[in-house]
């Protein structure tokens, strides 16, 4: 478990819990919790993703995969742990005194929704069914928006939500994250393309030759970058109401987009001070 958390990638999920519930005028510490079970359950899902039963993967960040350090089963055992973890740690006693109890229950249930058959599982189930078949642009969108966007959107909602965000800003912050999440995989998919990947995070050497349902698969990278381009813009006109509060989410867009469509190999995650 500790192989798949620590020391991490890019912690764009937590970053964004706490970018949205700062826009909201939240404490980081409340926002915590939730930031910290969110990027859990990410690790879960990565270990799980890269297993032979899935895309057998033997590289992630730079490094060996957990399931060829410490075996398939523990690996599917540690991805098990860490989403378990993740709930226990945002339903302990200790959150209910900084979050309405209801709430909390409200945010697990949202969190449930998100990643279980109706998103994050589900979209990994179609993404294997896709594998090695011809597949059009709405089916590309339909699993990205599932397996990738649905995380990343509740990681927006969460924080934003314990934050006590309602009504029409938090539906704007939503649509904010329903491109977002989108315009990740689609940047992922490009980087994945020849060894695009900045170094140390996921070396082209690492996954084995397998059709998959992409983006740039379909249409070709020019026309990938420019859809990355307007879903950069999508997003960030969502925001456009909001005002300095908002620049941390303005910043985690640039950067989701900039990876793909900048050629430096070495883009970095902008400096945010919490
Ligand atoms: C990789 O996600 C898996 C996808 C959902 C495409 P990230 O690129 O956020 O992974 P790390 O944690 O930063 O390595
Ligand atoms: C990963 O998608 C999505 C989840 C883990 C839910 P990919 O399989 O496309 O991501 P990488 O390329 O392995 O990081
Ligand atoms: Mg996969
Ligand atoms: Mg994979």
């Amino acid at each position: 478990m500790r192989y798949g958390l620590f020391p991490g990638g890019k912690r764009i999920r937590p970053i964004l819990t706490l970018a949205a519930g700062e826009l909201f005028g939240a404490k980081h510490k409340l926002l915590m919790p939730f930031a910290c079970a969110l990027e859990m359950i990410h690790a879960y899902s990565i270990i799980h993703d890269d297993l032979p039963a899935m895309d057998d993967d033997d590289l992630r960040r730079g490094e060996p995969t957990a399931h060829r350090v410490f075996g398939e089963g523990m690996a599917l055992l540690a991805g098990d742990g860490l989403l378990t973890e993740a709930f226990h740690i945002i339903s302990a006693p200790q959150v209910a005194r900084s979050v309405p109890s209801a709430l909390v229950l409200d945010l697990i249930h949202e969190i449930g929704h998100a990643i279980g058959a109706a998103g994050l599982v589900g979209g990994q189930a179609f993404d294997l069914e896709a594998e090695n078949k011809e597949v059009d642009l709405a089916t590309v969108e339909y699993i990205h928006v599932r397996k990738t966007g649905a995380l990343i959107l509740t990681a927006i909602r969460v924080g934003a939500r314990a934050a006590g965000a309602k009504g029409t800003e938090l539906r704007r912050v939503s649509r904010y994250g329903e491109f977002l999440g989108l315009a990740f995989q689609i940047a992922d998919d490009i980087l994945d393309v020849k060894g695009q990947t900045p170094p140390g995070e996921r070396p082209e050497s690492g996954r084995k030759e397998r059709k998959k349902a992409t983006y740039p698969a379909v249409v070709g990278v020019v026309q990938a970058k420019e859809r990355l381009k307007e879903l950069l813009q999508q997003s960030l006109k969502q925001l456009s109401g909001f005002g300095a509060e908002a620049e941390h989410l303005r910043a985690m867009a640039h950067f989701v987009a900039g990876r793909a469509l900048h050629e430096e190999r070495n883009s970095k995650i902008p400096e945010i001070q919490f």
